[in-house]
């Protein structure tokens, strides 16, 4: 059988906006309390993307810096993936607006929209490419502005959201030791009205009427989502390790999407698993969308705890639906 060649990360980045909007600033826009969003939730504040700012500047801060650390030049890239639900625009795509700042002109560029879990499909997806030797040098970005789709009048999503950008450079390796190892992509589309904007698209295009009912903001059914999201989490992690004839407790870390800190605690309580293997970044970003597992990953190189020869999971789950995850050793 052909030998395969192994994807590593080999830099990481991350762009976190300075305006900071705390629990107490939205118990001014609606019904809610600190008490309420950090009990069911764990966020206790999160970051919004100032004016004038869009998609494609958090994303080029987080590739600027994801490839000074791999010591990657743009020049090199091969192609650029940027998984998000909230592009600069419809079309062209936010990849291709950060080809040309990064003046990456040798790389293919295109966006991935999977939801929560656009990340982890965008790292298999530049996995495929290693693997089969086509590309060396892929830069995969997780990126949202989900502030500008969240409707400001409704408590029960408004809470939950914040914007962020995380950056991976994807190289080939040699090493058989390291790298992605294996990663599992789901889908339930009938699953599509649990989390999504019913307008804006071509199903329903802007109007007048569209904007007056706010039908351009996210809308979500919570309940629904976390008995899907809780599942979802558990077969994943079991279907990656089961693969490798591992246990979960074999996994140094286990970076799961940021959606909710219970979640998170559920998982972590009934894998009876450490605190620490679980790093946590919803308290202070809320939920960035596809930004979240990238975002976590970069912070926990900062602090030195996600080393090489790692064993590593990363899950997620999102609209779609969507889930899956992906095993590396570091
Ligand atoms: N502040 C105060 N009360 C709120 C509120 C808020 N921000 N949002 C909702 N409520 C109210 C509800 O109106 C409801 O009131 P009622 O009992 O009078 O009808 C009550 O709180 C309980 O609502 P419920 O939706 O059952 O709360 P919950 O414990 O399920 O928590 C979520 C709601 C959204 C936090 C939770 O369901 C969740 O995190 N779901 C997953 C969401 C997710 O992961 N989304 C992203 C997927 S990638």
């Amino acid at each position: 059988m052909q030998k395969l060649n192994r994807s590593i990360i080999t830099g990481t980045g991350a762009a976190i906006p300075d305006r900071v909007i705390t629990n107490e600033d939205l118990e001014k826009l609606v019904d809610t309390s600190n008490e309420w969003i950090v009990s069911r939730t764990g966020i206790r504040e999160r970051r919004m993307l100032e004016e004038g700012f869009s998609n494609a500047d958090l994303s080029e801060k987080a590739a600027r810096e994801a490839l000074s650390r791999a010591e990657v030049s743009a020049s090199e890239l091969d192609l650029i993936l940027v998984a998000t639900v909230t592009p600069d625009h419809h079309t062209p795509s936010t990849s291709c607006i950060l080809q040309a700042r990064l003046e990456a002109f040798k790389a293919g560029a295109m966006d991935i929209s999977a939801g929560c879990t656009g990340f982890v499909y965008a790292l298999s997806v530049a996995q495929q490419f290693i693997n089969s030797g086509i590309y060396t040098k892929i830069l995969v970005v997780g990126v949202e502005i989900l502030t500008r789709f969240t409707d400001w009048e409704d408590r029960s999503t408004c809470v939950l959201f914040g914007d962020g950008a995380g950056a991976v450079v994807v190289e080939a390796t040699e090493d058989e030791n390291r790298g992605i190892i294996n990663f599992s992509l789901k889908s339930d589309g009938r699953g599509a009205k649990l989390l999504y904007v019913p307008a804006g698209g071509s199903a329903m295009p802007a109007s007048e009427e569209t904007v007056n009912n706010r039908m351009h903001y996210l809308i979500m059914n919570g309940n629904e989502i976390f008995k899907f999201a809780v599942k979802a989490v558990e077969d994943t992690l079991y279907d990656l390790v089961r693969r490798e004839n591992k246990k979960p407790e074999d996994l140094d870390m286990i970076i799961l999407h940021q959606a909710n800190l219970r979640i998170i605690n559920h998982i972590r309580k009934h894998l009876k698993l450490p605190q620490e293997k679980f790093p946590v970044n919803i308290d202070r970003l809320g939920n960035t969308s596809s930004a979240t597992i990238p975002i976590a990953m970069h912070e926990e190189i900062l602090a030195g705890r996600l080393k090489e020869g790692d064993l590593v999971a990363m899950i997620a789950f999102g609209a779609g639906l969507t889930w899956g995850g992906v095993l590396m050793r570091w």
